[in-house]
């Protein structure tokens, strides 16, 4: 490990940013988060708020005079700041567009200008449509037509990694992509259309939980604590900057065997259904059959695997998901 440092978190009252805000306090080190409070919350940064080593900025990241303050203080980044979730950004096209881009923008421009080290948070989803069953990081981007507003997060995803690697070339700005593949955990919330969350939600309550489409797509989970470890090791180590890296768990789960793992593992009575994406989304939506990482890259050079196993994860969110459920009712 480096030694203590002064990091800035943009996105860090959401769900990895506050998980990456509790890991680096445990360190000993000096964290400032930015949150605008959109899709993230105080609650997540509550067990912080007292700790002397933490501060918190209410605003955005598109406010440049606050934010050239907090660039100057820090001596890195992680720009974890963004409109997330297919829903979010589908009820919010504009606004996601905007923060998603030139919020990326702002903050590459400053710790440039600064000479700071950022770790830009980028997705799978910027593969896109492209058919392999397994992705690396140099496999083709495939998108969809731009009439289909899904595709506008992975390209604005996109154009940041683009943005982030020629300032690394001009500007020898220091910059570390990732690619996050599902990452879930406690705090993770469901409103924005995050699978797991909502399925467990809906286990828990006896509600109907929704498959799209034939529930036959494969996706992989990774847990928040295995992800903040693994960006952590690539900003401390100085071989990752200028390249992009996939983080996510290498094995996969179709969506129907998941809602049936999470309906056993709650002793749930909810039906299972099946509902087409155009019912879920609107007409033209289009999802992939496969989003299953290759971690080579990362296991090489930081020797990173996922530890935390998806029947854990799935434990470890189910007993938030009831603990959340009891606080809500006034029983906790
Ligand atoms: N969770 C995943 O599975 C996943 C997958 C791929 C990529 N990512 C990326 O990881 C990052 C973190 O995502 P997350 O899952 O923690 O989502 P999240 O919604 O919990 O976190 C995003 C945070 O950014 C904040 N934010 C949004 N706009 C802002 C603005 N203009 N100024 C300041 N703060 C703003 C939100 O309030 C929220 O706290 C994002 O960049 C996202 O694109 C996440």
């Amino acid at each position: 490990m480096r030694g203590k440092e002064k990091i800035l978190i943009t996105g860090g009252a959401g769900f990895i940013g506050s998980h990456l805000a509790d890991a680096l306090i445990k360190e000993g080190h000096k964290v400032n988060v930015i949150d605008d409070l959109s899709t993230g919350s105080m609650e997540n940064v509550a067990g912080l708020m007292d700790n002397e080593n933490f501060s918190f900025t209410h605003g955005t990241i598109m406010d440049e005079l606050t934010m050239e303050k907090l660039a100057e203080w820090a001596d890195t980044i992680y720009h974890l700041a963004a409109a997330v979730g297919v829903k979010y950004v589908l009820d919010n096209p504009l606004k996601s567009m905007e923060v998603n881009v030139k919020g990326t923008e702002i903050v590459l421009e400053l710790a440039a200008r600064n000479r700071k080290k950022v770790l830009l948070a980028s997705t799978s989803e910027v593969y896109g449509k492209n058919t392999s069953s397994v992705f690396t990081e140099t496999a083709d981007i495939v998108l969809g037509a731009t009439k289909t507003t899904r595709w506008s997060y992975a390209c604005a995803k996109a154009l940041d990694e683009f943005l982030g690697l020629a300032y690394a070339r001009e500007k020898a700005l220091p910059v570390v992509i990732v690619r996050f593949f599902n990452t879930v955990g406690p705090r993770q919330t469901g409103r924005y259309g995050m699978v797991i969350p909502r399925f467990v939600s809906n286990a828990l309550f006896d509600l109907p939980i929704p498959v799209h489409g034939d529930g036959k797509q494969t996706r992989s989970f990774t847990y928040v604590g295995d992800v903040v470890r693994g960006i952590m090791g690539l900003v401390n180590d100085p071989k990752a900057v200028g390249e992009v890296f996939n983080i996510g768990n290498p094995e996969g789960i179709t969506i129907e065997d998941l809602a049936i793992k999470i309906k056993k593992m709650t002793g749930s009575r909810s039906d299972i259904v099946k509902i087409p994406y155009a019912q879920a989304y609107g007409e033209g939506f289009e999802d992939m059959r496969y989003r299953v990482p290759d971690i080579s890259k990362i296991h090489e050079l930081t020797g990173f695997a996922p530890r935390i196993s998806l029947d854990e994860i799935l434990e470890r969110v189910i007993e938030f998901a009831r603990a959340s459920m009891l606080v809500g009712t006034g029983k906790k």
